[in-house]
């Protein structure tokens, strides 16, 4: 897969990253089967709880749009080694894909690691109403 197209969605997207708090900013970005790309940014509010990964952020686009079909992740931050979605990113995320989702995990200094969503939720918690 070539990553430099899905990177730098991710990265601009970072640009608008809203962080007064943390100052730590994320970008990412979707790629849809039809080529189509997605992208999110992390959103801050003064009550922590409302605040929105750039990854979900990013799922909301998406479906919102009415995409479906979510390919690939890159997920833009200025951490070394770049850092992983948060585990209520990893969860929003298997409950949207149909197949093991590839992410790009970077940062600006050209760090970069694929991984799959499987690796980084081995174990999900699927919700089956009566179960
Ligand atoms: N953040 C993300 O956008 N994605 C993650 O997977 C983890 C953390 C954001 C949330 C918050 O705005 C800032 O990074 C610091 O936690």
């Amino acid at each position: 897969m070539d990553w430099n197209d899905l990177y730098e969605a991710a990265r601009d997207a970072r640009e608008k990253a809203h962080a007064p708090f943390s100052r730590y900013a994320v970008g990412a970005a979707l790629l849809t089967g039809d080529g189509r790309v997605f992208t999110g940014a992390n959103t801050e509010f003064g009550i922590p709880a409302l605040g929105v990964c750039a990854e979900r952020a990013a799922v909301i686009q998406a479906l919102t749009c009415g995409a479906r079909n979510l390919v690939a992740l890159a997920v833009v931050t200025g951490s070394s080694p770049p850092a992983a979605p948060c585990g209520l990113c990893r969860q929003t995320l298997l409950e949207v894909v149909d197949d093991d989702l590839p992410i790009l995990l970077a940062n600006l200094d050209g760090e970069r690691q694929e991984v799959r969503l499987s690796e980084l939720q081995p174990q999900p918690f699927r919700f089956r109403p009566g179960g």
